[in-house]
């Protein structure tokens, strides 16, 4: 690993792997082709030829598995989105969370420039986190992929409500993108998103419903400064370092054609009507909850996939989150990744989508009690939450399973455990 040092922590130098199930340990990174892992196919899904895979293994096991397989090629992601264990010390009911933060920072780093040769040319790289370590996981990042490549932080608002028991509630997630061919680059082929606010017809426009948007620009332009007078008579001049959006030919051209809106019944600003309501625009940094989901949202559409689960998932992020971020940063056929695979959502979207997709999770509880049951029902077309309404999904499409041992320790085999709930599933439906 040559890349240069922005932060320093214990052991900063050797790799972090797998150990058992749950544990890790450090080893030297000189001797870790030594331990190349062993994989076992476990079982297919579907009748179509696979677009998925799911790896039952840590994510760095996964990928070092699945090069050997001939599955992933170098610079064939198009995305990577992770949800890892934010580092918050807790232990939540599905898998914990409780990594001391030097080994949180090892097992961050070894996996994201594990990642680095399979991306594509203009991939982007999405790290979901919390407060907790989302400021020591950017200087990570900018070693592992290069300062230039932080294109931004989205804000994501994961609850509506308030946490009284907090001295200040937290409303949002940060996400961090990244894009190792530089935000410019990127921002040439990632997509547009359709308009945020609500297209409406205030006025009964016989052209129909329309947007309206500030009619100033930013910056002194001497073309665009003069007086406007409103319905109401005011006289108004652009505000302080702003100007006009247009010069007054074409102001006047556009309150003639009906196009400019007064703010406060005519005593306000002038806006312009837009009737583009289709046209997309620049992704922003905030995300509203109501627009992409919240937590409490994605576990709604979890509860009522397992309706016979006690607790189904503690942390599953919402469908259209997913969405979201693969419309920005994907088109059909492209290549998803996450190695924190937890419920599955990256990967139901992702397949709904008409992505191909790889997620890894290393509980095999998990995978065989959550994650593969969820992924079985978007195939069969047996589920209607998340995206699917959105998307008009009716099921299809196919995927592979795969187990991957750690390189340290033993973990029980996924397909002994998926028998055993088989048997236990036909014993309760034969009494
Ligand atoms: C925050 S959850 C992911 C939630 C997921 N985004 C969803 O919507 O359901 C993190 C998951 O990563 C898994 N995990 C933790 N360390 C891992 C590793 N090294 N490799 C693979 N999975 C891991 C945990 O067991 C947990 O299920």
């Amino acid at each position: 690993m040559t890349i240069s040092t922005y932060l320093t922590w214990p052991n900063r130098d050797q790799l972090l792997v797998a150990r058992g199930e749950t544990e890790y340990a450090w080893v030297d990174p000189a001797e870790q082709s030594l331990l190349g892992p062993d994989i076992a196919e476990v079982t297919a899904v579907g009748e179509d030829a696979a677009s998925g895979v799911v790896v039952c293994g840590d994510g760095l096991d996964a990928l070092e598995a699945l090069v050997a397989r001939g599955t992933l090629r170098e610079r064939s992601i198009r995305c990577v989105y992770i949800d890892p264990p934010f580092g918050t010390g807790k232990r939540f009911g599905h898998y914990s969370d409780a990594l001391a933060e030097g080994a949180w920072l090892s097992m961050m780093r070894d996996r994201l420039v594990a990642l680095r040769p399979y991306l594509a040319r203009d991939a982007s790289v999405w790290v979901h986190l919390d407060e907790t370590m989302s400021h020591k996981a950017r200087l990570i990042l900018d070693e592992v992929f290069g300062a230039d490549a932080y294109v931004a932080t989205v804000v994501w608002q994961k609850r509506l409500t308030v946490e009284s028991r907090t001295a200040i509630s937290s409303a949002h997630d940060p996400i961090l993108v990244y894009a190792p061919s530089g935000q410019k680059a990127w921002k040439r082929t990632r997509n547009r998103v359709p308009g945020g606010v609500e297209a409406s017809n205030r006025d009964g426009d016989p052209r129909g419903p329309w947007r309206d948007a500030p009619f100033t620009a930013p910056g002194y332009r001497s073309g665009q400064q003069y007086v406007i007078t409103n319905p109401a008579g005011h006289d108004l001049l652009p505000p302080r370092g702003r100007s006009w959006f247009a010069t007054e030919p074409v102001f006047r051209r556009l309150l003639a054609e009906d196009r400019i809106w007064w703010t406060k019944g005519g005593a306000g600003q002038p806006r312009m009507k837009n009737f583009d309501i289709d046209a997309l625009q620049v992704p922003s940094t905030l995300w509203n909850g109501r627009d992409v989901g919240t937590n409490d949202d994605a576990k709604r559409h979890l509860a009522r996939l397992f309706p016979d689960a006690d607790t189904v998932f503690d942390t599953p992020k919402p469908e259209a989150l997913l969405q979201r971020i693969l419309h920005i940063a994907t088109n059909p056929g492209d290549l998803v990744v996450d190695l924190f695979g937890g419920s599955g959502t990256t990967a139901a979207v992702a397949h709904k989508m008409g992505r191909q997709w790889i997620t890894s999770e290393r509980l095999v509880e998990t995978v065989a009690s959550i994650l593969l049951p969820r992924l079985e029902l978007v195939v069969e077309g047996g589920e209607a939450g998340g995206i699917s309404e959105s998307v008009a999904w009716r099921g299809g499409g196919a995927f592979d399973v795969l187990q991957v041992a750690p390189r340290l320790g033993q973990v029980p085999a996924l397909k002994a455990v998926l028998r055993t709930r088989a048997d236990a599933l036909r014993a309760r439906q034969a009494s």
